[in-house]
């Protein structure tokens, strides 16, 4: 799935409201989940003793036992759900079907295990090659986390038989965002529609129909759809026709068969019935459509997407060696979808903002999001759907990698982006600081630690996406980018509608590597990274040419021995391009890292490399000059990365805070986006800790100082109503204009609240442009009273375009009034008001307003329990809402609150938030020391910049 983007599962909110990566890119990403898995290993189920009944027992385990080998099923699937509310019908929201599946059974057994959650199966039955029927003794549903659907029978399976298992069964659609479900909008205004829609990553599947739902246990697909007229089904495969009409019941229903799928994974299958529209065209042999709300089709929103798709899949069927596997693709986009987007193989579903895109309407950085996340999706359609991970503690590999490879793909389509530059804030930074916690886990699991659906839900997290993306990344680097390309199309064709793990993948690059004649070890550079949590910190003494690496842990030295092996890019200040590999801990010298004069060294160019830098004194301070004296000798990467690498140095007490605050003096000159966000985002720590405390005032004085010129280097275009060419520059703009407002700078409230009367007055024509939007509606709300807060919230209520939505739902919580809070806060318990899939990540802006912080953790506080009811199950995060509503604790009292709501909360009433929880005690823990020992020092230095002119 897409971080929520993708996703393949949506990516982690970031609810930074001063940076763009959350004004302007307000995105679920693709992983919904931050959670630890090496913390809560999943209990093994006990035991059953073996009966005496047949030679092979239950399962060990929550797997299936590889007795029986799925080749094809035949699936018949009829929801009963209207498209609209007819006079006299009822919705039941129920479906019913069937499903036969043939199977081979490779190891003697007398019972079958398939998967089958919340069916009613009402008839089932097993046949052997000639028809026979198997006399059943018993079937039952295993009453724990496996959802194993046993059937035992009177006689053994023979090896090498074929049998058929034929099931019957009902279930329900909720509007629960798993399985097949209900997906719910508006149209002409007012009059609702309903769609079926599905998500089976990772184990939903068995939610459709009783099946084999293992990522190993491939198959083919035959589906047919029995659904109501005037709608029209879609799965992965082509339909083999027009659908036939037929009577059920003295109702009209419409069939729609499907071509057999490739052979392929259960948790790939999709199934949609809608009244959609669609945008198509052809792309080489294959039929390229984007189906959208009607309106959204009329509109033209889905044309960017269709615009891009098929130079994707060119790029793409380049890179791979092989093309695109399927004869159609569809991408849809759905009114209620929990993660960013699905790669259903040949049937990819996405969230409204992550395929729609409407000049003039949508944000660079929504447009970005689009790319971003279609190019993620389509990597999959080979990297994972073709070629799919044998079980789900490979997950890092599927989800890393198209994350990476999502950022080459953008390239093609839009190369006046720099979008490769983009990884370092977007994945690199952001997973750098989980990773850097105690609390983190390596990228590769234990196959027998990852059972259960639960665990297997907690993998779609940052680490997997972000570090899996990195260290791809850096591979790619260190063996040249044309011969990982070369081992990626033989490991692809060697495994293709098959199955594969990381030690695949890696003696395919180690052939292209020897093929090359080079003289890299994949596996053992690669070992480290994966199967050790964290990162190093490489430390570096220019006086001597000492080197040395070291874990790197925010908050303590680490108890482990870990050592990597490390690919390292250096530059120095007269003499260019240098590299070494550093596969010792050192400190060891080596004249390569030895300065001479006022020569500074500058490693991890472009930071390709997975790690941070540290330095003695001297280079610092040379480095720091050379910023003042002429940054652009220094990357622009690099200068965003000794931004965030000093920032984190300091939080982990290598450095003192004052030489991290230090490196945004320079910024004074810099108008270049990525320093910018990356000293914005360090600087969002200062100001949760302290923008209830004294030392606000000085930080804001130093911050008005360091953005003026940023605002008045782009005031001319703001007033104008324009944006900048260039596509970071567009979203520097924007930062310029938050962080000049919150703090403080006249004009730019001025500016704010007049375009947003401007609009009040006229509200039929909004002149702000897109990419403005976010932050001039928040600060002018924020500046403004009831009549601006009610009139955006009409405006929220009647559009009809889900980016536009999304600003204005986060505008919304950016007011000052405690009762506009409040009241908005009740309003995403109602879903007529705020969807289900929303709720979370309004109630983290409200917690992320200062005003609105103890608001939102009384509310979840009296809410739990319909919160954790309505919320806990899906993808929808209460891991993520605790997150964001306790960022800003850092008090004994805060503390407290948190112990005593642990305390009263049981861990089953918490479900997916218990570890949350746990590390948001832990968070503050840090917090309060974090505070204590440096609020002094913070002060003194805020006070004495904001004054020095
Ligand atoms: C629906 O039924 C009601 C009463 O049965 C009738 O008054 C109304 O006109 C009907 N509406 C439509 C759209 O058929
Ligand atoms: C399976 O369902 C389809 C559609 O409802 C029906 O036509 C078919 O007879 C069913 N198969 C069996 C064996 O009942
Ligand atoms: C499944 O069975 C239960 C118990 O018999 C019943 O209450 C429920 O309505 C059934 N569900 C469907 C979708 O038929
Ligand atoms: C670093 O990245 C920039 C793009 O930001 C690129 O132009 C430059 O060539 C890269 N430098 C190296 C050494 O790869
Ligand atoms: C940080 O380390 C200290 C001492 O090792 C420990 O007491 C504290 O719980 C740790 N905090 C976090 C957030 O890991
Ligand atoms: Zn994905």
């Amino acid at each position: 799935m897409s971080k929520g983007v993708y996703i393949s599962k949506a990516l982690a909110v970031a609810t930074v409201v001063l940076t763009v990566s959350a004004v302007g890119a307000i995105i679920t990403m693709i992983t919904i989940f931050q959670l630890q898995v090496n913390e809560n290993p999943p209990s093994r189920p006990p035991t059953v003793p073996v009966t005496t009944e047949g030679p092979t027992g239950p399962p060990p385990n929550m797997r299936l036992p590889n007795n029986l080998v799925p080749e094809e099923y035949t699936v018949y699937l009829q929801p009963y759900l209207y498209p609209e509310v007819y006079n006299g019908t009822n919705q039941t929201f129920t479906f019913t079907g069937n499903s036969t599946v043939k199977f081979k059974c490779v190891k003697v057994t007398n019972r079958i295990y398939v998967h089958s959650k919340d069916l009613n199966v009402t008839s089932v039955w097993v046949t052997d090659e000639s028809g026979m029927s198997l006399p059943i003794k018993a079937k039952s549903l295993q009453e724990d986390d496996s959802n194993f659907f046993e059937i035992k029978l009177q006689s053994r399976l023979k090896v090498q038989g074929t049998y058929h298992l034929f099931t019957a069964f009902e279930g329900e659609m909720f509007d629960d965002l798993t399985g097949i479900y209900v997906s719910q909008y508006t149209e002409n205004g007012d009059e609702e529609r309903f769609l079926v829609a599905s998500q089976m990553q990772p184990t939903d599947a068995r939610k459709v129909f009783p099946c084999f739902d293992e990522p190993a246990m491939k198959a083919v697909f035959r589906i047919t759809m029995i659904h109501r007229e005037k709608t029209r089904a879609h799965s992965n495969a082509k339909e083999t026709g027009p659908p036939k009409t037929t009577e059920i019941d003295g109702e009209k229903w419409l069939i729609t068969e499907f071509h057999p799928t490739n052979k392929m994974s259960t948790y790939l299958l999709a199934f949609i019935v809608s009244t959609f529209d669609v945008k198509e065209t052809k792309y080489q042999r294959s039929t390229v459509r984007t189906w959208a709300r009607p309106e959204a089709i009329k509109a033209g929103h889905a044309d960017y997407a269709q615009k891009i798709t098929g130079d994707i899949l060119k790029f793409y069927e380049e890179l791979y060696g092989i093309s695109y596997p399927l004869n159609k693709l569809d991408q849809m986009a759905l009114p209620d979808f929990g993660a960013g987007a699905m790669e259903n193989w040949g049937l990819i579903t996405y969230r409204e903002t992550a395929l729609l895109y409407e000049e003039g309407v949508s944000s660079t950085s929504n447009k970005e999001w689009v790319a971003t996340v279609i190019a993620h999706e389509l990597a999959h359609q080979w990297f994972g759907n073709l070629v799919t991970m044998k079980w789900w503690n490979d997950l890092w590999l599927n989800e890393g990698f198209a994350t990476y490879i999502s950022y080459l793909g953008v390239d093609r389509v839009e190369p006046s982006w720099n979008i490769k530059d983009l990884i370092v804030l977007n994945d690199i930074q952001a997973v750098f600081q989980v990773d850097a916690l105690a609390s983190s886990h390596p990228l590769s699991s234990n196959e027998m630690d990852v059972q259960t659906p639960a665990v297997i839900s907690q993998l779609f997290d940052s680490i997997t996406y972000s570090k899996g993306a990195a260290v791809l990344r850096m591979l790619s680097d260190y063996i040249s980018d044309k011969v990982f390309q070369n081992g990626l199309q033989s490991y692809l064709k060697a495994n293709q509608y098959g199955n594969a793990d990381y030690k695949d993948l890696w003696s395919h690059l180690q052939e292209a590597v020897n093929a090359n004649k080079d003289n890299y070890n994949v596996a053992e550079v690669m070992d480290a990274w994966t199967k050790q949590m964290g990162y190093p910190v490489v430390t570096i003494n220019t006086m001597n040419g000492a080197v040395s690496q070291q874990h790197f842990l925010l908050n303590q030295t680490s108890p482990y021995n870990f050592l990597w092996h490390i690919p390292i890019r250096l530059m120095k200040s007269n003499k260019g391009l240098t590299q070494d590999f550093l596969n010792e801990k050192g400190p060891v010298t080596k004249e390569v890292y030895e300065t001479t004069g006022k020569e500074w060294i500058l490693a991890n160019v472009n930071c390709t490399g997975y790690f941070r830098v540290n330095y003695n004194q001297e280079n610092w301070e040379r480095l720091l000059q050379q910023l003042i004296d002429d940054h652009h000798e220094i990357p622009v990467i690099n200068r965003g990365q000794l931004i965030d690498d000093a920032f984190n140095l300091a939080r982990a007490k290598y450095i003192d805070v004052t030489l991290a605050l230090n490196t945004t003096k320079y910024l004074l000159n810099d108008t270049e986006f990525i320093p910018w966000e990356s000293a914005l985002k360090n600087l969002d720590y200062f100001i949760l800790m302290f923008d209830r405390s004294e030392v606000y005032g000085p930080m804001k004085a130093y911050l008005r100082k360091q953005v003026e010129p940023l605002y008045r280097h782009f005031e001319d275009l703001t007033i104008n109503s324009t944006v900048p060419e260039e596509h970071t520059a567009q979203y520097n703009q924007i930062n310029a204009i938050s962080v000049a407002c919150s703090n403080d700078i006249r004009d730019c409230i001025d500016m704010a609240k007049a375009q947003f009367q401007r609009w009040m007055t006229d509200p039929s024509t909004n002149r702000i442009p897109p990419n403005l939007r976010s932050t001039i509606y928040c600060n002018a709300i924020a500046a403004g009273s009831e009549a601006e807060w009610e009139f955006a919230w009409e405006k929220y209520q009647n559009a009809t375009i889900a980016t536009e939505k999304d600003k204005l739902r986060y505008a919304l919580s950016c007011t000052k009034d405690i009762w506009l809070l409040s009241r908005y806060l009740s309003y995403t318990l109602d879903p007529e008001k705020i969807r289900k899939m929303d709720a979370v990540s309004t109630i983290n802006y409200i917690a992320r307003n200062v005003a609105g912080q103890s608001l939102a953790w009384d509310f979840i506080q009296s809410q739990w329990t319909y919160i954790s009811q309505e919320y806990g199950g899906g993808i929808m995060s209460l891991g993520s809402l605790i997150d964001g509503v306790t960022q800003r604790f850092s008090s004994e009292f805060e503390l407290q609150k948190l112990k005593q709501f642990q305390a009263e909360h049981a861990e089953d009433t918490l479900s997916s938030g218990t570890r949350a929880l746990q590390q948001a005690i832990e968070r503050t823990q840090a917090n309060i020391k974090w505070v204590k020992e440096n609020k002094q020092t913070v002060l003194e230095w805020f006070r004495r910049e904001s004054a020095a002119s």
